[in-house]
This record gives C-alpha cells, structure tokens and sequence, in this order.
C-alpha cells in the first residue's frame, strides 16, 4: 500500500491507473478505523481495480462545540488495517493540504432534507461534508465512492450533491456493521465509559422493538414516543427519534416502507443509528 499525503503525490500515484482505465474504487474516512471502515474497503475491493482511503478529520464539518480537538487519530494503527483489507493508496492529507492556506470563498449547501434529522442540530454540518467530499471526489476522481448507511442522511445528502453538480461517479451504501450486542460501530464509541458501553446498545434494541411494533399494528407516534421514554429512562438524552421515507421525506403513519433514526447522547457522547421497517400492507 502506498500513503499518499499531497494532491500531487496522489494525482502520480493515480495516473497508471486512470491512463489504464482501470476501476477506481474510493473509501473517504476521519481514520480510527473500524470493521465498519474495512467493510467499506471491502466492498470496494470486489467491485474496483484499484482502492483509495483517505483520512482526513475535517475541521469545517465540526461545531464550535463539538470533538474536532478530541477526534482520535491513530495513522499509524490505521495503516496496518488498512493494508491488511486490501487499500492500494492511503490519502492522508494535512489541513494546509487540503483547505490551503488562503481563505476558501466557495461554499456548498444541500438543501431540503439536509436541513432536517442531523442537520438540524448540527448547524452547518452538511456544509461541511458537503465541500470535503467534492474536493476528495476531484482529486481521486473515483468510478464508485463508498459510504456506510450508519450516517444514512450523509449519504442522501452525498447523492443529491453528485446528482445536482453532474460529479461523474457512483455512490454505494453498504449496510451498518454492528457489535455483538448491536451496537452500531463508530469511531465515537471509543469515547464511551464501560458503564456507557453497556448502556449504548438499547438504541438498537429499542429500534428493534420498534420495528416489531410497527409491523403488529401499533401507531406510530406511540413507536416513536416510546423509544423516546426507554431511551430517557436509559440514560441518554434525546436529539431526535424520528421516522421518514427512505428518501427522508415526512412520515406521519405508518404505511410505506419506513427508516427510524435516532440521535442521543450518553454523556457528551452523540449516538446515531437508524433502522428501516418494511411495510407488509
Ligand atoms: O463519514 C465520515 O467519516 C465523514 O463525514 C466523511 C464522509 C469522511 C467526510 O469528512
């Protein structure tokens, strides 16, 4: 595997391979890589000829008051990971390498449900990922870009953005790989105490139930309520639970196929995790 750490030593690496146009299969991360990453790096091996990762903890899609500072890095354990699944180049650029040194006056803003979920409580997060990813997206000009359905609204919002700007590539989402107990895996759970760890999977279980719920007959505003209390009860404070279309448009019944999200807090952690609940009729 050979890291990259400048556009131009990326662009050199890359050219044999898009002169002999080969597949490039492309995986953007934050690092602190995990089964969910290397699922992705996976996936991208099967379908591409060659497989780009990049690391990049990108500041402007943080808050004010968010981990940005905290936000484990760890290239070194990455790297064998990532050798290890297959990743042909490692992107690894720093801030400077990235965002430049001069001011960025473009900005890009996804409309609609980017403003909803997520992106209502994380101001300007969209934004953020929004001018990241089309920046990666140029300089590895990939055939297929992979993202994890874990950030489900981060993907929606990434192929609006693909299909509003005509970016000349593929995306797919590949399902949530989750812990033993069910516990969506993230980077984020690294910050988790024990007791919180033990605590964290009664999201899924309580989407779990939910979904049960749903398909037996229960309204749905009881669903949702519901989760809400266990949740609280469990010791987390709620962001939102709430329950869309697959294309995250409104739900006020069920009865379409649905996606249920939850966003909570153990500690000054932030949890998400979604579930989709087919609709039998
Ligand atoms: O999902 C992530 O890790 C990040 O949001 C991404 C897509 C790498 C952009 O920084």
């Amino acid at each position: 595997m050979k890291t990259e750490t400048t556009v131009q030593g990326l662009a050199a690496s890359l050219n044999p391979t898009r002169q002999a146009r080969k597949l490039i299969g492309f995986v953007p991360t934050m690092g602190n890589l995990h089964e969910g990453h290397l699922n992705l790096v996976r996936e991208a091996r099967k379908l591409c000829d060659v497989v780009v990762v990049s690391i990049f903890v990108n500041p402007i899609q943080f808050g004010p008051n968010e981990d940005f500072e905290n936000y484990p890095r760890t290239l070194v354990q990455d790297s064998q990971l990532l050798a290890d699944a297959g990743c042909d180049i490692l992107f690894a650029p720093s801030v400077e390498q990235m965002y430049g040194t001069q001011p960025r006056l473009t900005n890009i803003t996804v409309g609609g449900m980017a403003n909803d979920l997520c992106g209502a409580s994380r101001q300007g997060h969209f934004d953020g990922v929004a001018v990241v990813v089309t920046k990666l997206f140029n300089m590895v000009q990939p055939n297929y870009a992979f993202f994890g359905e874990k950030d489900y609204q981060q993907v929606a919002v990434i192929r609006q953005l693909v299909q509003d700007l005509n970016i000349p590539l593929e995306i797919i989402a590949v399902p949530i790989v989750r812990a033993d107990d069910g516990l969506a895996l993230s980077s984020r759970n690294g910050y988790l105490t024990e007791t919180q760890r033990s605590i964290a999977p009664s999201i899924y279980q309580n989407l779990q139930q939910a979904q049960q719920a749903l398909q037996q007959g229960q309204a749905l505003n009881d669903v949702l309520e519901t989760i809400k209390t266990n949740l609280i009860q469990a010791g987390f404070e709620i962001d939102y639970v709430e329950a869309r279309t697959p294309q995250l448009s409104a739900v006020n019944q069920f009865e379409q196929d649905t996606m249920l999200f939850v966003a909570a807090k153990l500690g000054t952690t932030r949890l998400i995790d979604n579930l989709f609940v087919k609709y039998m009729g």
